[in-house]
């Protein structure tokens, strides 16, 4: 099956690369605002724990 993205075959794998990168970035993004969510303590317990 063939691929239809918009994307030339050429620079398929290049464009897969950074994705892989920007995948990578977003997970431990995510993972620290999850441990952040998990660890917050004080007055502003509410609001922060929302925010996060
Ligand atoms: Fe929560």
């Amino acid at each position: 099956m063939e691929t239809s993205i918009g994307i030339k075959n050429e620079n398929l794998a290049k464009v897969a690369e950074e994705m892989v990168k920007v995948l990578a970035d977003e997970f431990v993004l995510y993972t620290k605002t999850r441990k952040a969510h998990w660890n917050v303590e004080g007055q502003d317990f509410y609001n922060k724990h929302l925010f996060f």
